[in-house]
């Protein structure tokens, strides 16, 4: 998520800071960031000096202290609650004043990271959706102590990169995850009562229902882990049962099936 946030970033014109904790996954990052962009060139989306100083505008570090002068601040770290606010607490010392600093957390709230800084007003949710360059959609997230400025700083940045931004309050799941989960974990429950195969599930949905994807490939794009996690997180704040995630994916989960990121989910996936 993050090389995505910072391709699209970078593409709209920002100077952009990437941090990764190891140099070696920063440039794992860039190269994904240079094969997408380079391919717009080649189907004639961008001209080869506009990729040029795209790619010129980001930056790779492994220290965080690199984004001490940064406007806005967008972490896409680990989807866990305690080592968000370890990384925020860090970020708030490190972080101008009048700096926004935003969470893409899928499934936590806002509301809990923003405490652990000194100043929870200038933070706020900016939840970009799987994969990060094509989805349109961001959500706005207004946690219980966000100023107004902060909310419409996020808001803007989204529209100025080219996104759909809509604004929403810090409730489990905000608006997309908080429909999109119980739904998929539903799809994922339907493949063993009806004992239909991943396959015939996806062509289901998609030709009877319109999705562009079927919520199997689905799954295996946002990663079995994530949607797990982010599962247990809806279901312990909401206790509704259809949150719960299905003993299914806990399974394929535990067996290190995380979907496309780890070459085999529902699906299995070659290298390239
Ligand atoms: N970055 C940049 N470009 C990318 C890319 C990426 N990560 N991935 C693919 N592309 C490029 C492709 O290379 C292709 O380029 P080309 O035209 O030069 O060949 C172009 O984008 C289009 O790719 P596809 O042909 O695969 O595009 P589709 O028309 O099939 O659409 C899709 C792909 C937009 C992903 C569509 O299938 C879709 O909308 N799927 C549903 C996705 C969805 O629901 N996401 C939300 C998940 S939930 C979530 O994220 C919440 C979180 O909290 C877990």
């Amino acid at each position: 998520m993050g090389a995505g946030i910072a391709q699209i970033s970078i593409t709209a014109g920002h100077e952009t800071v990437g941090r990764e904790v190891e140099l070696p996954l920063a440039e794992r990052a860039r190269a994904t960031i240079e094969r997408y962009v380079g391919r717009s060139v080649e189907k004639g989306r961008m001209r080869a000096a506009e990729r040029d100083d795209a790619l010129a505008r980001l930056t790779l570090t492994t220290e965080l202290s690199a984004l001490g002068d940064c406007d806005l601040v967008i972490e896409a770290i680990v989807e866990e609650l305690v080592p968000k606010q370890e990384l925020f607490a860090e970020l708030d010392r490190i972080t101008r004043r009048d700096a926004v600093v935003a969470t893409n957390t899928s499934a936590l709230s806002v509301t809990e990271i923003a405490s652990a800084t000194s100043c929870p007003e200038r933070v706020v949710g900016m939840h970009f959706f799987n994969p990060a360059p094509l989805m349109p959609l961001v959500e706005i997230v207004r946690a219980e102590l966000t100023a107004d400025g902060p909310v419409e700083t996020g808001y803007a940045f989204g529209e100025r990169i080219g996104k759909t931004p809509i604004r929403c309050h810090d409730t489990p799941g905000f608006v997309v995850n908080r429909v999109l989960i119980p739904l998929l974990n539903d799809c994922v429950r339907v493949l063993d009562e009806a004992r239909v195969t991943p396959e015939d599930l996806d062509t289901g949905l998609k030709n009877g229902a319109g999705w562009p994807m079927g919520p199997c490939t689905l799954v295996d794009l946002v990663g079995i882990d994530v949607h797990v996690h982010a599962s247990e997180a809806l279901y312990e704040k909401t206790r509704e049962p259809r949150m719960a995630p299905p003993p299914r994916l806990v399974a394929m989960r535990n067996a290190g099936l995380l979907g496309r990121k780890s070459g085999r989910g529902f699906y299995r996936y070659d290298e390239s």
